[in-house]
């Protein structure tokens, strides 16, 4: 090695030893005779110093020495004097005298600068992203990410699983969003799709008589992205025989709070973590992802305004839709722009509108709509809601679903902007009875709530032959601080009602035949009763890290546009490979 200690590690106790060490030149000061180079490894910082009248060579190349130059750096620690200590570097008592200096290479100024605490832009940090994981940030995120994953590992190994790699030239495996196709030279004009979860695989191997897997696992999806989302992302994929719900949620439940105990700092407000039927978590915060570090529920108030002379409220009742309130604790004093704000949210989200209620005290009421609101409606409201003094009473009318993603948006905005989303706590929750199926606006059909593969509750599945959509599967999704970072089901295991399901989503059997008959057939094999789940990973580092994007706990993530800017990906390709594959190209003009 060339290096006997690592910079972080120096102490104290490491007074008068010589040692050697290695790294990159973070910051270099000059005071006089003496230059200060802090020498930075992936252990920590430590000040060396070259002195002009002990070692005026090492002096001289100091002198020459830049930031992020690579340095090899042989000499003896010593205390350093009792007012350069420095009680915020661990390393601050002591200093290392130098006794030789060699540049191992030189380096060009770097775009930014590693060291400093300033951000620099998005674009800048990935294309230099070997630069940007240099930050003492980035160096962190990726030594929790390395400790997540060490404790799933052993975690799981204590408990009998073992880990399995699965294909990543595979069929598609549905999960709801575009496949990643990799062409085939070998069989012209076919394609392998990257899998978007080891979904089928994981179930095979059940059948195969594994029966308890996991994998760290990287899934593949084409689809929009997000702060929560990455065209490839990894999660912990996990999948037993022979168990029910239960035993899956209690096995997640142990692994994640041991986890958060062992790697974090963060506080876990409830154990067990609560659980909440998807209807309930609708009606309560309006989306099934809800952030529970904070209250602020909905409030139907459709019964109260159905006869209200504002006309948006009775009108949409009338037809079916839904009114329902949230009230904005001490916000009754918002200004017109302030409430312009939210009301766009509310749009953005969906809604026509946002109809406001702001309490004033003294009996004093600010609202557009109050003159429609006769008798004792704004009372009764205003009880319903549980609304007080200086509150602000938002409410939308809508069908539920524009209803509960407007004020759900509203509810996200309001427990950040009022500090309500407590940055150390994680507020897990399980949300489980989830319908089987969910209509889609956009193609006009039902489609699975999760994957094609859950299996429908026992107890309703004479449903799916009179009235499927009012049936429940067995899926559980696990959220944290308003995440899905977790989901998974049991398992159809019988050909008959995987045939059922298929039909039901208008997949044509034969074609269900050619895309899965391998999984029809292995449930004809003796497949076990079996389930699973799949923690994803990276918003579980990003939420340990206090972190609000999954790129920032991924070592080289793909831009918004699903782009690496470092290596310049996706790009074009030679000519040669195109004919190899069959492939022409065909750009739109
Ligand atoms: P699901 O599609 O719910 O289930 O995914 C499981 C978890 O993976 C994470 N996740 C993502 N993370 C980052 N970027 C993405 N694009 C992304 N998509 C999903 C989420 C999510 O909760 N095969 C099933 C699991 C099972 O049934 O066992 C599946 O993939 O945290
Ligand atoms: P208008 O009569 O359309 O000017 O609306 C009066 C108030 O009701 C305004 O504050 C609108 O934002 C609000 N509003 C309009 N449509 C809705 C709706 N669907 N739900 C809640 N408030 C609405």
């Amino acid at each position: 090695m060339l290096k006997t200690h690592s910079c972080g590690e120096l102490r104290a106790e490491h007074c008068t030893q010589s040692v050697t060490l290695a790294g990159w030149v973070n910051r270099r000061r000059e005071h006089g005779g003496l230059i200060f180079l802090d020498i930075r490894d992936r252990w920590g910082v430590v000040q060396v110093v070259a002195d002009a009248s002990s070692a005026p060579e090492v002096h001289q190349i100091a002198g020459s020495i830049r930031g992020e130059y690579v340095v090899q750096v042989m000499g003896t620690v010593q205390r350093r004097l009792p007012e350069a200590v420095n009680p915020e570097m661990p390393t601050g008592e002591i200093e290392v005298l130098a006794s030789d200096l060699i540049v191992l290479n030189p380096a060009k100024t770097p775009p930014f600068e590693i060291f400093s605490e300033h951000e620099p832009n998005e674009e800048t940090r990935m294309k230099w992203r070997y630069l940007d994981l240099r930050r003492s940030r980035l160096q962190r995120n990726m030594k929790l990410r390395h400790d997540v994953i060490l404790y799933m590992r052993n975690f799981l190994n204590e408990r009998g699983f073992i880990e399995i790699e699965t294909p990543i030239l595979f069929k598609s495996t549905p999960e709801g969003a575009r496949d990643y196709l990799v062409p085939s030279r070998v069989h012209p004009g076919k394609f392998y799709a990257l899998p978007q979860s080891p979904q089928q695989l994981k179930q095979l191997l059940m059948v195969a008589g594994y029966e308890r897997y996991f994998q760290i696992a990287r899934c593949f999806r084409d689809e929009d992205q997000r702060g929560d989302r990455q065209p490839e992302f990894t999660q912990l994929d996990i999948e037993m025989s022979f168990v029910e719900r239960n035993d899956i949620l209690n096995l997640v439940e142990d692994l994640l709070i041991g986890m958060v105990e062992t790697v974090s700092d963060k506080q876990l407000v409830a154990r067990p973590f609560p659980r909440l039927s998807y209807a309930e978590a609708m009606d309560r915060f309006g989306t099934d992802r809800p952030d529970l570090r904070f209250g602020l529920e909905l409030t139907d108030i459709s019964n109260l305004v159905a006869g209200s002379e504002f006309r948006v409220f009775s009108a949409t009742v009338a037809s079916g839709g839904r009114v329902k309130a949230l009230v904005a604790p001490g916000c009754a004093d918002y200004s017109r722009s302030q409430i312009a704000e939210l009301e766009e949210i509310a749009k953005e989200a969906g809604a026509k509108g946002l109809a406001t209620l702001g309490i004033l005290g003294n009996g004093e009421i600010k609202s557009p709509i109050a003159k429609f609101l006769a008798g004792d409606l704004l009372e009764t409201i205003q009880q319903q809601a549980q609304a007080g003094e200086g509150d602000l009473i938002l409410m939308v009318a809508d069908h539920p679903a524009v209803v509960n993603e407007a004020l759900s948006a509203l509810r996200t905005e309001l427990g950040s902007r009022l500090g309500l989303a407590n940055p150390s706590i994680l507020a897990f929750c399980w949300i489980v009875d989830f319908p089987l199926f969910m209509w889609n606006e956009e193609e006009a059909r039902w489609d699975p709530s999760h994957h094609m593969f859950t299996a429908p509750k026992p107890e309703h599945i004479a449903l799916l032959d009179t009235d499927p959509s009012s049936a429940q599967c067995q899926q559980y999704d696990l959220v944290c601080n308003g995440f899905e970072v977790a989901g998974g089901s049991i398992r159809i295991h019988e050909r008959a009602i995987q045939e059922k399901i298929f039909e039901l989503i208008g997949l044509d059997i034969d074609d269900a035949r050619v895309r899965f008959g391998h999984m029809l057939e292995a449930f004809e094999y003796g497949a076990p009763p079996h389930g699973g789940i799949a923690p994803g990973v990276d918003r579980l580092v990003m939420l340990l890290a206090g972190e609000s994007n999954i790129r920032e706990v991924i070592a080289f993530p793909k831009s918004q546009r699903a782009a690496d800017l470092m290596a310049g990906a996706p790009s074009e390709v030679d000519p040669a490979q195109l004919s190899e594959l069959h492939i022409r190209i065909d750009l739109e003009k």
